[in-house]
């Protein structure tokens, strides 16, 4: 069982741990199919999500996830808060701490922030993105999704293409699939590519028909208008010509491989919409997987017990 205080990301999380997590994710989805999605798993648990950048997926998919198990929820959107007053992270967690939340939600554009933010609260903290570095919810939720399609993810081929460099979905699912013993090649503009991403224990192939070939998966990552401006790739023209996950691109890949994208999705950038809207596209499953993940986590994380505040004279309070 998954015994951390918080899920910060999937770095130091074991294949027995990840195992769990999907296990639990599947009776959730259970849930979800039976028409009556009110459970008892969260009442008398408070949660709050904390995002300092847009969302539509990650943050629905809590919020319902906590609705939908009975806890009090609610949402703090920083551009709303103290936190355009000056106030720091650590003293907003700290109020939110002492109001008695069990699980806070945290999305930041720095990375790192949801691990200092952990390190201050009694809450417990998930991560739902952090700047470059993790998300690890997201991977788990794709792992979810593979897994289902596939039976294990053992032995599993998956090609990653788009904008690595910039992708924490990219850098959680590396970490997570290795774990459980699946391979991953990537393949992005060389500007686009991290240098000494191969360390992380993946392989990068020069151009998509080869990163594709014997794939199970293909995984497209968002490509973002503002890096083009940035002068880190030439042309959406030349990107599309080059990176676009296309029906042809997917007959490359193995007979049975599906089509995965984290959303949101530039249709005919980074995916032409006859690839996304194909058989082979799980991307809608990813959406539902999102709202299993993140209440088998939510229900995971709140298990354990809660250690009393200390007043400043050391009385417990
Ligand atoms: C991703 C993110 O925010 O990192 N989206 C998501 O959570 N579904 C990917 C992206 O924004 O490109």
């Amino acid at each position: 069982m998954y015994q951390h205080k918080d899920l910060l990301g999937l770095r130091g999380v074991s294949a027995e741990e990840i195992t769990d997590i999907l296990d639990v994710a599947d009776t959730m989805k259970e849930i979800l199919r039976s028409g009556n999605k009110k459970t008892p798993h969260l009442q008398g648990k408070s949660i709050v999500t904390l995002f300092y950048e847009n969302s539509t997926r990650t943050r629905m998919s809590f919020e319902l996830a906590s609705k939908y198990m009975s806890a009090a929820s609610a949402n703090i959107a920083a551009g709303a808060s103290s936190v355009k007053k000056g106030e720091t992270l650590m003293d907003t967690g700290r109020t939110l701490d002492r109001m008695g939340t069990d699980i806070i939600i945290i999305r930041h554009p720095v990375s790192g922030a949801p691990h200092m933010l952990a390190k201050c609260v009694r809450s417990a903290v998930i991560n739902a993105g952090d700047g470059m570095n993790e998300h690890p919810t997201q991977a788990l939720l794709d792992m979810l999704t593979m897994r289902q399609r596939f039976g294990s993810l053992k032995g599993l081929r998956v090609a990653v293409i788009g904008d690595v460099m910039h992708s924490r979905v990219a850098r959680s699912n590396i970490i997570g699939l290795c774990t459980m013993g699946a391979s991953v090649t990537l393949c992005a503009p060389p500007t686009l590519m991290p240098v000494g991403i191969d360390k992380m224990g993946c392989t990068i192939a020069e151009t998509t028909k080869k990163c594709v070939s014997g794939a199970d998966v293909v995984m497209g990552l968002r490509i973002q208008r503002e890096r083009q401006q940035a002068g880190l790739f030439p042309s959406v023209a030349e990107y599309c010509d080059n990176w676009e996950i296309t029906p042809e691109l997917m007959q490359k890949a193995n007979s049975g491989a599906i089509l995965m994208h984290p959303g949101p999705i530039n249709r005919g950038v980074e995916v032409s919409s006859d690839a996304a809207d194909s058989d082979r596209s799980v991307i809608d499953a990813q959406v539902t997987n999102g709202v299993a993940v993140r209440m088998a986590l939510l229900y995971m994380l709140t298990r354990r017990e809660l250690t009393p505040f200390k007043s400043e004279g050391g009385n417990e309070i």
